[in-house]
């Protein structure tokens, strides 16, 4: 099974590689296309990662092991596959607590609303299930692929951690890590268990590396990887090795975890379980994650409202028809309505969701109004995190950041 796991990888990246030829989606986790003129086919994409489709029963089971209503990012099948999450559920049904692992690489200052969606759902979750966090920031990463110094690289993930915080999470039960502070110890001592079982080729297949690649690529699997093992923070987990690991994430992330499955049994931890989602559509429309390079592709949390509304007027891509007689007959393709997908993230309310998406599918709302309702439920958000991350002080990031134990951690 585990060596299937990787090996299924190994077969894919070849297959990805014919299939780029011939133009076909790329997902991994420094490139997310749909094919030519198309949008990210999931279902290909659950089948090729080998993972689960997260389904009603499982999010039932959520709400009835956390006394309550799922969240809209579950409900609404924004995190949409797992790999063993089922088993989490069952291990906490029986009293067993696991603790929560996610991360993001520090690569700019500002983050859109894609950056935000694993961290406003791991903040659910932790409230939800009352369990311990970490969050890796990989500055170490963001140095090896894209061209920061070490110190701007060290700046840019203190100045995330401002944002990441402003998501809410529960200080007596969070530690945030920089890699260039924290690694060392005992997570250096499995980051090197961790390498010893992967090889040269298996790491090829899974992330597709080439020879001319600089070592640094081929040594950073590992220290993603360190994070799903307790034992890799002994001031928070010592004495429970057998701690299970939930690790949400965008599923572009999977290749790294696919490998860190394969290696768990063989260093005697459990295989740490994904929760995964969808990416969130650029405004142009669905056909990949959001490009940094076109500032228009995007909503930022530093954006005014001044700019949310304009570039949701000017380029939210509408499913609405060309002339208000044809929408009026017709009504508007929901499918491709990048305010509707929207909407669906970031609208709470289901029964106004639903108003909304039969009035404008049948035709009696139009484009400019759908749009006016994203634009106050966009302003109010950003409103909301910038208020936040204002309040976020030096001396906060350091106490999240300051390696202690959290001794309420599981209450
Ligand atoms: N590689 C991720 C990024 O570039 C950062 C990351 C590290 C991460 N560990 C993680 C993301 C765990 C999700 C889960 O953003």
């Amino acid at each position: 099974m585990d060596k299937e796991e990787l090996e299924r990888g190994a077969l894919q990246n070849e297959k990805e590689k014919q299939e780029e030829e011939e133009e076909e989606q790329v997902v991994n986790p420094w490139e997310v296309s749909a094919k030519e003129g198309g949008k990210i086919d999931y279902d290909k994409l659950i089948e090729k990662f080998g993972c689960q489709r997260l389904n009603q029963s499982l999010i039932d089971r959520v709400e009835h092991l956390t006394s309550r209503r799922a969240h809209v990012f579950l409900r609404r099948g924004a995190f949409f596959a797992h790999r063993d999450f089922n088993e989490i559920l069952d291990a906490y049904e029986r009293g067993e607590k696991f603790y929560l692992y996610t991360g993001r690489g520090p690569s700019s200052e500002a983050l859109h609303l894609g950056h935000l969606i694993p961290f406003m759902f791991t903040q659910y979750l932790q409230e939800a299930f009352k369990v311990p966090l970490v969050i890796q920031l990989t500055d170490d990463e963001k140095f090896l692929w894209k061209n920061l110094t070490v110190e701007e690289s060290r700046r840019l993930a203190r100045e995330n951690a401002k944002d990441i915080i402003a998501c809410g999470f529960d200080i007596r039960r969070t530690f945030i890590f920089s890699d260039f502070d924290y690694v060392g110890g005992a997570f250096y001592r499995n980051m090197i268990e961790i390498s010893k079982r992967v090889t040269c080729n298996q790491i090829v297949g899974i992330f597709g590396f080439v020879g001319e690649d600089h070592i640094g690529k081929y040594s950073f699997p590992p220290v993603q990887a360190a994070p799903s093992f307790p034992s890799s923070f002994p001031h928070l987990f010592s004495g429970k090795d057998n701690l299970r690991c939930l690790i949400p994430c965008a599923i572009d992330q999977d290749p790294y975890f696919r490998m860190t499955r394969d290696v768990a049994p063989r260093i005697g931890h459990h295989k740490p379980a994904l929760i995964e989602s969808l990416f969130f559509p650029a405004l142009q429309g669905e056909t990949g994650k959001m490009s940094a390079s076109d500032p228009n592709s995007a909503i930022y949390v530093t954006d005014s409202e001044k700019d949310i509304k304009n570039k949701i007027n000017r380029y939210a891509f509408s499913g609405g028809q060309d002339s208000i007689e044809k929408h009026r007959q017709l009504g508007a393709n929901l499918e491709v309505d990048i305010p509707i997908k929207y909407l669906g993230f970031f609208l709470e309310d289901d029964a106004e969701l639903e108003h909304i998406k039969k009035e404008y599918g049948a035709g009696r709302m139009l484009t400019g109004e759908v749009k006016q309702r994203l634009i106050e439920v966009l302003t109010k958000l950003v409103e909301r995190h910038r208020r936040a991350r204002a309040a976020v002080t030096d001396e906060m990031v350091d106490a999240f950041m300051a390696v202690r134990p959290l001794p309420n951690m599981f209450n």
